[in-house]
């Protein structure tokens, strides 16, 4: 049956607690750099397994912050996968390093590591690896082999799960707890698992990427010894970096704490849906899913399908005419004007995201969807492209 309102691709959820957690913070004295971001840091260190969290004005804020912590410049060999936003590139390009693209897994919509360890065996004679793997739709990526082929030390890693909050690692760890990096960056932005309105996170367990992460928040002020050139004082302070304001507001981290308590059922909902999903589809001959090997240690934030001889506007504008939104994540990133200009006409080197590309669609998934929800798209779906 037809739902009676329109079933977007993404959507977050926001129930009374978290309207009057929010109302709170707007009464409070100072609605900036107040108590409630150091508390939201300190709840999603904790959630997370780590020593520090930053949290910040978006996930793009998180990962320009942990590019710049680390120091990556153009000196670097700067490795990610074309299956991302534009900001997980744009992190290492506006500090001048040129990224390396890394071909996709299809069964995973990740970084292959046998694609990676092909670009790591390539010997570069200054600057360090920087591999910035993203851990696309929910599924983590296995860090733990990735960094077993890590030969050096001098190696920055930089997770991207914008899309993994809640997820896990093969051996049960949770994503961005940063056993094998130096930090991972997460996104709040509504779309997302949870949500702060706009928002983002870094977490470490370096304490020095910690203060550089706090510096560059802060438009790289820098007021103590043995930072600072002058005498320090109350008013005194000196800029050595360059960066920007980069905060998150009172209301930002109060919608955060209030959404960290229902973060649990947020997850075991996805791993539902996803669930219903599959059951669906299941024998369809031209709708495939992710490998189901990821399914009970991923929270999930996209339903991507791959659709073999996919049109893509064709069955998005029938999907739409009969109230079901979707998307395609992500055009590669290599097609990109501005990624283009960079690394040239390369396509032809990733034959697996290029096929993945074709054949891609995001369908809904959001808290608040029902099984008669998903019934009615596969149902859709399915007639459309004859499955
Ligand atoms: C993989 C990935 N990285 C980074 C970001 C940036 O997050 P934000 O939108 O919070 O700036 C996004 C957001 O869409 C994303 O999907």
């Amino acid at each position: 049956m037809k739902p009676e309102k329109f079933l977007p691709y993404a959507k977050q959820s926001i129930d009374q607690s978290d309207i009057e957690a929010v109302t709170k913070a707007l009464q409070q004295e100072l609605i900036t750099r107040n108590g409630q971001v150091a508390q939201f840091e300190k709840e999603f260190a904790a959630y997370c397994g780590t020593k520090w969290a930053v949290m910040m004005s978006s996930g793009t804020a998180a990962l320009y912050g942990a590019f710049q912590a680390a120091r990556v410049s153009a000196f670097d060999r700067f490795i990610t996968t074309p299956n991302t936003f534009i900001a997980t590139a744009a992190a290492g390009t506006r500090l001048g390093a040129r990224p390396v693209f890394v071909d996709i897994d299809r069964e995973s919509g990740n970084m292959s590591l046998d694609s990676l360890k092909e670009v790591l065996s390539q010997p570069i004679s200054r600057g360090r690896f920087v591999i910035a793997p993203v851990h696309f739709a929910g599924i983590a990526v296995d860090m733990q082999k990735m960094d077993a082929q890590l030969k050096s030390p001098d190696v920055v890693v930089i997770e991207d799960a914008a899309h993994a909050i809640g997820s896990l690692y093969p051996d049960g760890s949770k994503v961005g707890s940063c056993l094998w990096s130096q930090m991972t960056i997460f996104s709040f932005h509504p779309a997302k698992t949870m949500t702060t309105g706009e928002g983002g996170c870094v977490t470490t367990n370096d304490d020095e990427l910690y203060r550089r992460l706090l510096l560059f928040r802060n438009s790289g002020m820098e007021k103590e010894a043995p930072y600072i050139e002058g005498t320090a004082a109350p008013w005194y302070y000196e800029v050595h970096e360059v960066s920007g304001v980069y905060h998150a507001t009172e209301m930002q981290a109060a919608l955060g704490l209030s959404q960290l308590k229902r973060l649990d059922s947020f997850v075991q909902k996805r791993r539902q849906l996803v669930k219903w999903y599959r059951e669906r589809f299941a024998g369809s001959s031209n709708i495939r899913l992710f490998n189901e090997a990821f399914d009970e240690r991923s929270a999930y934030h996209l339903m991507v399908v791959q659709i073999d001889g996919l049109s893509r506007t064709g069955i998005m504008d029938q999907l739409r005419e009969k109230g079901i939104g979707s998307q395609c994540h992500y055009i590669p990133l290599y097609h990109q004007p501005v990624i283009k200009k960079m690394v040239g006409n390369v396509a032809q080197q990733f034959p697996e995201m290029e096929g993945y590309y074709r054949d891609a669609l995001s369908l809904p998934l959001f808290f608040e969807m029902e099984e008669q929800d998903v019934e009615y798209v596969c149902t859709v779906l399915k007639e459309i492209v004859k499955g």
